[in-house]
């Protein structure tokens, strides 16, 4: 037996499509403040994009149809930014700005987008529960609105991969540093080495919120991206509030875990919590160093620094 045909034997047969996404963007900001006051931090451009557009450019280089976008009060620049713009377009035709007409235009006609209203902000859980409808009955992606994980390899594809080959959710987990695990949900899993996902899969057995590093079952830390079965839905309605009366999405996987199974998928790239003032700053510096316009110009620039 070939290599190749010992490895589909080890895959079983493909599940349903991942075509639909939720992009949760309805929270306050609060870590943002006062930027956050009247503006969405969603829309809080890093480098030359708010930041919701690169999630919404990680759906559509995923092979995501169709995203969901949950807004609150507040929120109606998200819309007006994915609306089209046809003064705006006129304007910079007649101008014989093509190009820059053009860019304005492809961020309407990129990818089907709707919107549904969490009207007040009880949680990512209830976020995702407002969706319910929109999803329907299939499996969907779920992106933070607010963390970036630029590259060529987008995190949501290799979730939707694990997805699609297992027919399980699976969610983003990363490693942090032991004395941080207080700062994020950390999962309990079980080395599942399936081909060809290898290492990077495990079977979670539990999801720990905040935990005290001498209580962190591992240093692998829930990312923000996630791809999940309808099943969740019936699982989040289940759920209680929990810290803060805020539904969370954690105390929902906690229950699709131990019902149905749950992968954590160690993958591949980098994140930043660009809802956090530090994670922007990052964001900001690594991605303007990787434009193709002025990247080598601001890496200049930064050597000229005395730090
Ligand atoms: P965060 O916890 O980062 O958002 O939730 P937040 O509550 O706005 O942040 P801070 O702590 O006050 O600064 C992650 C994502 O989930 C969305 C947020 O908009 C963000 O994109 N979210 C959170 C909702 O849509 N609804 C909620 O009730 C809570």
């Amino acid at each position: 037996m070939t290599q190749d045909e010992r490895q589909s034997q080890a895959i079983p047969a493909r599940h349903q499509k991942v075509r639909k996404a939720v992009l949760p963007a309805a929270g306050l900001g609060t870590r943002f403040l006062p930027a956050t006051k009247a503006q969405p931090k969603e829309m809080l451009a890093v480098v030359d994009k708010p930041q919701i557009q690169y999630v919404a450019e990680e759906c559509v280089a995923s092979g995501i149809e169709h995203i969901i976008i949950v807004t609150g009060k507040g929120k109606n620049s998200i819309e007006d930014h994915f609306d089209s713009a046809p003064v705006l377009e006129q304007y910079l035709e007649q101008k014989g700005k093509h190009a820059l007409a053009e860019l304005v235009r492809r961020i309407s006609n990129m990818v089907q987008v709707s919107y549904t209203r969490q009207k007040e902000p009880l949680g990512l859980g209830h976020a995702v529960l407002v969706a319910k409808d929109l999803v329907g009955d299939e499996p969907f992606a779920v992106l933070l609105g607010d963390v970036l994980i630029p590259g060529k390899n987008p995190a949501t594809k290799q979730l939707i991969d694990v997805y699609e080959a297992t027919g399980t959710g699976a969610i983003a987990v990363e490693e942090v540093p032991r004395e941080k695990t207080h700062l994020y949900g950390i999962v309990d899993g079980e080395p599942a080495p399936i081909a060809p996902f290898g290492e990077r899969l495990l079977r979670i057995r539990d999801l720990v919120e905040k935990p005290a590093t001498e209580k962190a079952p591992s240093n692998l830390a829930i990312t923000g991206r996630y791809v999940l079965p309808p099943a969740i839905f019936d699982c989040l309605e289940r759920t209680k509030p929990g810290a803060g009366g805020e539904i969370q999405l954690t105390d929902g996987l906690r229950l699709l875990a131990k019902e149905q199974g749950l992968w954590a998928y160690i993958y591949e790239g980098i994140s930043y919590d660009a809802g956090d003032k530090l994670g922007f700053l990052k964001a900001t510096v690594e991605l303007a160093l990787l434009n193709e316009e002025f990247g080598p110009a601001f890496r200049d620039y930064l050597k000229t620094l005395k730090l």
